[in-house]
């Protein structure tokens, strides 16, 4: 049996297989928020001809079902199918995505007083060849000529060993030795005064960015950066936790993002002709699921209360075990993590933002797929992770999408005809709507009167923009030749609950140390998705705390910047350690208190208005 794309690409399927399935056999890959199990409604594909047996119909409406919209992980190929592949349904892996603005993080290892002190050391040594007068063993041989600089090393590996004999020769007895901070060699290569590479990655759950560096002055050469192919497997780390546990699936999800690393490198080592083995060092940073799994470790226990990892402090590993395409000697330090939901994301972040030097009190909020929030100084630091779930990264929104091409990034409701002016991704025609716009468009449909402080449609109002449907209302921001783009009342309530989340988190952290907002001197606001958020809309739809809007500031990526910090200093590795070690771990899905916190913040903005003071003037002027 076969299924014929409009593209004229065939595919082979069998009655047993999904299509979605069939298409993931043949490298075809569908936007999964829910990795195939039918609940998402995102892997939508149109049957053109041919007939399938469907399964369930999930979320699909009466007039997609009418148009032959079927889900791809729900329909079972009964003959040769004819098949369209909508264009919001196509995961885009490997498109081009915007890479947060990172400070100039040198600066912070000069003005912290820091030399450049990577993982990875090198010395050059020139060692006197054999002869029958001075017939000692290679390694002892090198051992003395260490002995001559001062250096002590204190472990040969064996494959350092077994690659020994040869190494020196070759090079005619002129070495370049690398060796790390615990003094074990690393590899020999032949003096030539090549330069020497390291790499930090950042394994996000949606994109992963990797900095290739450069050790001998510190300088970034390059960044490579492409979305994380474990996408495939479903969009949030508990559809892939899940993934991980059926057979098979840990390893599916692991070589999905060694293959990611790999493929970021290969073009640029090739660009810059650099020769892998000089690639001597790498970081790896991510929340605590990626780094599971990137180590091949059964997630599972993350997921099950207690929420207990399997390791937040990781050893030392190396490349050729990583199985990343770097000098397999290379050892590679992954950032430590504080709990299940708390990583090394935010460990090398807060390390990035500088937070735990400070005297004063800063507010730290990773809003990504996921919402962790981190207070405190340089006396003490408070986390938790608030379950606001990837609703902003599309996830769970009948029109979410991510921030690319096609995305309704903003939008403005004109409070008297209720048109919307939208700002879409790359100016073309609007496919969906990403995070940012949708916290303009709650904030616009709640000031424009369109829905009330519980995010219900106010009724009896005069529009066509209103759809009235068997699920309940929906807003219509754009109205295209074959279909609406909406909000609907349900993915308005989906919205409320992941801001109520994350500003409960926050709400509930200060309560804990028994502080009030007024003692937060600065907000920084991390991750991809921060750089494109309204700070003013944010604050308005009572996701972001009413401070006034100096104290924010947008810092970009910063696990990747710690990463990098990691990657050059001893010292910063050290104090990523201590941040982890320091950090109190609040677990706030057993706690009390969180809750009664969520519910007030269900409303737009709040239950007591009184907390957004600045919303509540433009609410009373509004009414
Ligand atoms: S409904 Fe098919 S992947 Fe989620």
């Amino acid at each position: 049996m076969k299924i014929r794309l409009e593209s004229g690409q065939i595919i082979a399927a069998e009655t047993k297989e999904s299509i979605y399935h069939a298409f993931k056999d043949n490298g075809i890959y569908l936007v999964s928020s829910c990795g195939g199990k039918g609940v998402c409604g995102k892997c939508r594909v149109r049957v053109l001809e041919g007939k399938s047996r469907i399964e369930s119909t999930g979320k699909l409406r009466k007039d997609d079902i009418d148009s032959g919209i079927v889900l791809a992980c729900q329909a079972f190929p009964e003959e040769d199918l004819l098949v369209e592949i909508p264009e919001e349904s196509r995961l885009l892996i490997g498109d081009k995505i915007a890479v947060s603005k990172s400070r100039d993080f040198l600066d912070i290892l000069i003005a912290d007083g820091q030399g450049l002190l990577p993982i990875v050391r090198h010395v050059d040594l020139e060692l006197p060849p054999p002869s029958l007068m001075d017939n000692m063993s290679d390694l002892e041989r090198l051992k003395r000529a260490l002995d001559g600089k001062g250096i002590q090393l204190r472990h040969f590996s064996y494959d350092f060993i077994a690659s020994l004999a040869k190494a020196l020769r070759s090079a005619d007895w002129k070495v370049s030795l690398a060796y790390t901070e615990n003094f074990e060699a690393v590899s020999l290569s032949p003096a030539e005064g090549r330069n020497k590479f390291g790499i930090a990655v950042d394994i996000g759950t949606t994109t992963i960015v990797l900095y290739l560096v450069n050790h001998s002055d510190g300088s970034l050469v390059d960044v490579g950066k492409t979305y994380n192919s474990q996408m495939r497997f479903g969009d949030d780390v508990i559809t892939r936790i899940i993934h991980a546990t059926e057979g098979g699936g840990l390893n599916e999800l692991r070589m999905a993002v060694i293959n990611d690393i790999n493929d970021l490198l290969q073009p640029l080592v090739e660009k810059y002709e650099i020769k892998k083995e000089d690639v001597d060092s790498a970081v790896i940073s991510g929340n605590t699921t990626m780094l599971h799994l990137f180590w091949g470790l059964d997630p599972s226990s993350i997921r099950e209360e207690p929420y207990i990892p399997t390791l937040n402090t990781f050893p030392e590993w190396n490349a050729g075990k990583a199985r990343i395409r770097i000098n397999p000697q290379a050892p590679v330090y992954t950032a430590p993590c504080v709990g299940s939901y708390v990583g090394g994301d935010i460990v090398t972040g807060v390390l990035a933002s500088r937070m735990h030097m400070n005297p004063e009190v800063a507010l730290f909020m990773d809003i990504g797929t996921n919402g962790e929030i981190v207070i405190g100084n340089n006396e003490w630091l408070i986390t938790a992770a608030c379950s606001a779930g990837p609703c902003f990264e599309g996830s769970g929104i009948r029109f979410g999408m991510r921030a690319t091409e096609g995305a309704i990034e903003s939008v403005k409701i004109d409070p008297s005809s209720f048109v919307a002016e939208l700002g879409v991704i790359g100016n073309t025609s609007p496919v969906g709507i990403c995070g940012s716009g949708m916290i303009d468009a709650i904030s616009e449909l709640f000031f424009s009167g369109i829905i009330d402080q519980k995010g219900k449609f106010i009724s009896g109002l005069e529009t066509d923009r209103i759809n009235i449907r068997d699920e309940g209302p929906e807003f219509v921001f754009h109205r295209g030749e074959f279909r609406e783009i909406v909000l609907t009342e349900v993915d308005i309530e989906n919205i409320l609950r992941a801001k109520a989340a994350i500003y409960a988190g926050v709400t509930l952290l200060l309560k804990e140390v028994g502080l009030t907002l007024d003692i937060v001197d600065r907000v920084y606001i991390a991750g991809g998705f921060g750089n494109y958020l309204d700070i003013n809309k944010s604050i308005m739809i009572g996701m972001l705390p009413d401070l006034p809007i100096e104290k924010f500031s947008f810092i970009g990526n910063t696990s990747i910047a710690g990463a990098y910090l990691c990657l050059l200093s001893e010292k910063m590795r050290k104090d990523a350690e201590e941040i982890a070690n320091r950090m109190t771990y609040i677990e706030l899905s057993v706690s009390r208190g969180f809750m009664d916190e969520y519910m007030s913040a269900l409303f737009l903005p709040h239950t007591n208005l009184d907390l957004f003071p600045s919303v509540k003037a433009l609410y009373i002027k509004g009414r």
